[in-house]
């Protein structure tokens, strides 16, 4: 039987982990050799005064979203019932750079025709794109590596606006100026940022996990910090055998440790070694089994038939819930003790509010995910942590992305 104490994270190791978080933010910074890959953005906190119609498209996962919203000045942000959702097919994912910018200008542009927007008026886009990008400007910007399980062939190292220019131009869409691009984690704190001074720092965690905050020294440019890349962790063994397994060996390491798009496989190494059951564990099964309080643990039962694991005995479902939580309370603890190394990089002695906005379906719908991260920053900063608030900033992303258009085509 695994010993769960292999992951428990200790008031002193998230302090080592802040320690260490914070000299790979500075050696980032100084573009020495660093985990962090410490981006500049090439965006600064809006004014909440940024007003207009625009489009954001929305992209980090195989899910992406297109909408326009209409910023109404005063932090004040109208809603629009224009909106799609789409799909990215999986065999894009693997393909080449052509046919998947080729989708999303198609996707763009069944867009601008169900709403009537294809003529008329140029609409400044906000393109979050959720990758690690090296940006060249607020709408510019080369590709460093793929993440989240994408492989599209012919873009890393290049201008992603450009390709997806071309692709637009390939389809006939002349009404759309690409005026921003930006990371989720950027859009998020823009978002929240236009409504709320107080927010400094924007956090995603989801399937990808990653944060951002103004940086005093560069005159309060956001900088994407990628710390999914973060690999300063101890690790166990079960985090090495999902590393070795995984598509990128060496890479992510902290995102394999959090994000929703490994959790659920690592608790499922240690069921499978617990237990000699060996099913495909998604995360989304850990929020159901985590809330799961009836005697019988009647959920858990149910979450085990759906993967064909028809009869379970009461010993097995209490440790697979067990397992969960172990694995799931150590990636809120890692999550809270980068934020609280990001706010005591911005400010020392904790002494001003910070409002931080999180958006991502691990934060939103796992039941204690959020409840550990903020005990956990009361362990860290103790009183004082009532001066640190967490909001969900739901859809963040987009809007954020159409909030820097807006102050970009105004420049
Ligand atoms: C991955 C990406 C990063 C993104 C995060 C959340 O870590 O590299 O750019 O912000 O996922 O979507």
């Amino acid at each position: 039987m695994t010993d769960l104490s292999l992951f428990e994270l200790h008031l002193n190791e998230t302090r080592d982990i802040i320690k260490a978080f914070q000299l790979e933010m500075d050696r980032g910074l100084a573009l020495k050799k660093s985990s962090l890959k410490m981006i500049p953005t090439y965006v600064t906190m809006p004014t909440g005064a940024e007003k207009g119609r625009f489009i954001a498209l929305d992209l980090g996962g195989t899910n992406f979203r297109i909408l326009e919203l209409s910023l109404k000045g005063g932090g004040r942000i109208g809603t629009s019932s224009n909106t799609m959702k789409f799909v990215l097919p999986q065999a894009l994912l693997t393909g080449d750079a052509k046919s998947f910018f080729d989708f999303i200008a198609g996707c763009l542009k069944k867009f601008l025709q169900k709403y009537k927007l294809e003529s008329g008026k140029d609409f400044n886009l906000g393109f979050t794109f959720s990758f690690p990008v090296k940006q060249t400007g607020v709408n510019s910007g080369r590709l460093v590596c793929w993440t989240k399980g994408f492989n599209v062939r012919g873009v890393v190292g290049n201008d992603v606006v450009s390709l997806f220019n071309e692709a637009l131009q390939r389809k006939n869409v002349d009404n759309v100026i690409i005026s921003a691009l930006a990371n989720d984690t950027v859009g998020t704190l823009v978002a929240k940022g236009y409504e709320n001074s107080d927010c400094d720092i924007g956090v995603i965690l989801g399937t990808g996990t990653n944060a951002c905050y103004p940086e005093e020294k560069l005159d309060g440019m956001i900088i994407n910090t990628e710390w999914g890349n973060f690999n300063k962790l101890k690790t166990s063994l079960y985090d090495r055998e999902l590393d070795k397994n995984s598509d990128r060996p060496g890479q992510q390491i902290l995102e394999k440790m959090v994000s929703g798009m490994y959790l659920g496989s690592l608790a499922g190494l240690v069921i499978k070694k617990d237990l000699k059951i060996n099913i495909e564990f998604k995360t989304e099964y850990m929020s159901v089994i985590e809330a799961d309080r009836s005697a019988g643990l009647s959920k858990v039962a149910s979450v085990l038939r759906k993967t064909g694991i028809a009869k379970s005995t009461i010993v097995e479902r209490r440790r697979i819930k067990k397992i969960c939580e172990a694995v799931s309370r150590r990636g809120a603890r890692i999550s809270a003790s980068c934020i609280a190394a990001i706010i005591k990089k911005m400010d020392k002695r904790l002494s001003r509010r910070h409002v931080v906005a999180i958006d991502g379906s691990v934060y939103e719908k796992h039941p204690t995910f959020a409840k550990n991260m903020k005990s956990c920053l009361r362990e860290i900063f103790g009183s004082r942590s009532s001066l640190i608030r967490m909001v969900l900033a739901k859809d963040g992303s987009g809007k954020g992305a159409a909030i820097i258009a807006a102050v970009a085509s105004r420049k």
